[in-house]
């Protein structure tokens, strides 16, 4: 059986810039047409603040392991965990339990930082300007992960931003 990989969904400007005030710093409803795809029917790994940006809400067709250090965090339609490790154990049983191939780990800032050391694959829109924030995404290290693919979006009518779509695969340990 395959090993199931651990793969980042993020949007970052050229900043390195994520998130502002507890959301996203744009619109880009190109891009999350393109995250729904990406990660319909996978486990998604979120940090408790970001699952709390999108309303406290699950998102429809994915479990969500939603990682908090408080014991007692407890939500309808979501499981928790209180390391990001027993999440993503947690996520790979799930995936494995319903054929799905890969987790999903989407954010925010301080679940991303500790989590890049351990995904095999990014997928990163780099939004295409420069932005106030108070989150970041880490500067992707290019000895650690090449760059497999690239596309440049031109920004829609309901995209505040032009991207560029890149998936980057960690390089083997040689
Ligand atoms: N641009 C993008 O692609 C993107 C994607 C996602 C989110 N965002 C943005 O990112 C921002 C949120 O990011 P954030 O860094 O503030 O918060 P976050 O990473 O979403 O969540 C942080 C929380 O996760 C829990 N946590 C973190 N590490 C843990 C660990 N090792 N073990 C157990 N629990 C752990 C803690 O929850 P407790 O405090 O409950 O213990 C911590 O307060 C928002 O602005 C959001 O819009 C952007």
């Amino acid at each position: 059986m395959a090993p199931i990989k651990i793969v980042i969904i993020v949007a970052v400007a050229e900043n390195g810039i994520i998130g502002r005030d507890g959301d996203m710093p744009w619109k880009l409803s190109t891009d999350l047409k393109r995250f729904k795809a990406l990660s319909m029917g996978k486990p998604l790994v979120m940090g408790r603040k970001t699952f709390e940006s999108v309303g406290s809400k699950p998102l429809p067709g994915r479990p969500h392991i939603i990682v908090s250090r408080s014991q007692g965090f407890d939500m309808p339609g979501v499981e928790s965990a209180t390391t990001l490790e027993g999440a993503l154990e947690r996520a790979k049983v799930i995936a494995r339990d319903t054929g799905a191939d890969e987790v999903c780990v989407v954010g925010g800032g301080e679940i991303y930082r500790q989590a890049l050391g351990l995904a095999e694959m990014l997928h990163v829109t780099h939004v295409e300007t420069v932005v106030d924030g108070d989150t970041s995404f880490p500067q992707i290290d290019p000895h650690a992960f090449e760059l497999i693919e690239e596309t440049s979006v031109p920004a829609g009518e309901k995209d505040n931003f032009p991207t560029r779509y890149a998936i980057y695969r960690r390089r083997s340990v040689r």
